[in-house]
């Protein structure tokens, strides 16, 4: 299996790294690192393939998969001499499995050609300590090889799921996509309130940090859903009950992220066209 990685940024760089730990040979791999100078000691560290642009392909290079993961907003500048890549007027070529928020499946097949194979995908940042979680759709023209393949990839971060209806894949960007950052503000506020609560700031962020991490740990690691686990550390009339009338009232919490994840989605759905 050779891999070509176009971007190798914070998302591409943890998925190289997920990969090579993985047992991929980094002889294997090959990285578009425009920045050469700045990426020396990453680059030899890592020991994969590494060069500057497209144009240093060499000819009748043909990698099973092409991972792509540079900013949406040049995507339609860094894309274009790959389209080299796909045979013309054939199948066959590689996948090319993109990670670039909101760029769907048609803008590829724009630059790409139509018959190129392509996967869209929205990973998260916990994927840089193996923790993300990924959804992943492709178009017609991903065999079930491909497909197995860039699950494989992707699980090289964390979890992975497959849609056929490229539709959802802004709700997703809205849950999971941009998910952490909710939970990033929920730590936030619990320090925040502890301090208001009199705590030393230093004690309330650090009680407000250990308490999101250790909760997440214990949902990861738990069969139960998180009502029931909710609902297990919660006992009729005591501190947790007092806290969650004001969270579950009217207007809490769940109206509160119900309004955000619809105008992420709806965000998602903008920038796409
Ligand atoms: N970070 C997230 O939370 C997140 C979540 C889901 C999806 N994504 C998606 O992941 C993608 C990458 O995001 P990121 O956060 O990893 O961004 P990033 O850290 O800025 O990585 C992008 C990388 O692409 C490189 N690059 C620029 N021009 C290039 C070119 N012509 N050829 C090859 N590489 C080039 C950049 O190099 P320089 O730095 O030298 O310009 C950088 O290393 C985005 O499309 C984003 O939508 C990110």
């Amino acid at each position: 299996m050779t891999l070509l990685l176009v971007g190798c940024g914070k998302m591409g760089g943890a998925m190289l790294e997920g990969w090579l730990d993985q047992g991929i040979a980094a002889k294997d791999v090959t990285i578009v690192e425009p920045n050469q100078d700045a990426a020396r000691d990453y680059i030899q560290r890592l020991g994969v393939n590494a060069i500057a642009a497209a144009d240093e392909l060499s000819d009748g290079y043909a990698p099973d998969v092409v991972v792509v993961a540079v900013k949406p907003q040049i995507m339609a500048d860094v894309l274009p001499p790959y389209a080299k890549l796909v045979p013309e007027g054939t199948v066959g070529g590689p996948v090319f499995l993109s990670i670039a928020a909101g760029k769907t499946i048609q803008s590829f097949e724009a630059i790409l050609g139509s018959g190129a194979a392509i996967v869209r995908a929205m990973p998260n940042t916990p994927a840089s300590v193996g923790r993300g979680i990924t959804v992943g759709c492709p178009n017609a023209h991903v065999s079930e090889a491909q497909a197995a393949l860039c699950k494989t990839l992707l699980g090289a971060v964390g979890e992975v799921e497959w849609v056929t209806d490229e539709g959802l894949l802004d709700a997703v960007t809205a849950v999971s996509g941009s998910g952490p950052a909710y939970i990033f503000l929920l730590a936030e506020a619990m320090g925040h309130a502890g301090r208001m609560a009199g705590l030393p700031p230093e004690l309330s962020d650090k009680l407000a940090r250990a308490t999101v991490a250790g909760a997440g740990e214990l949902l990861h690691q738990s069969p139960l859903p998180a009502a029931t686990l909710r609902e297990n550390v919660t006992s009729p009339g005591g501190t947790t009950a007092a806290a969650l009338d004001v969270l579950m009232g009217s207007h809490g919490l769940k109206d509160l992220m119900t309004e955000a994840i619809a105008a992420a989605t709806r965000r998602s759905r903008e920038l796409a066209r």
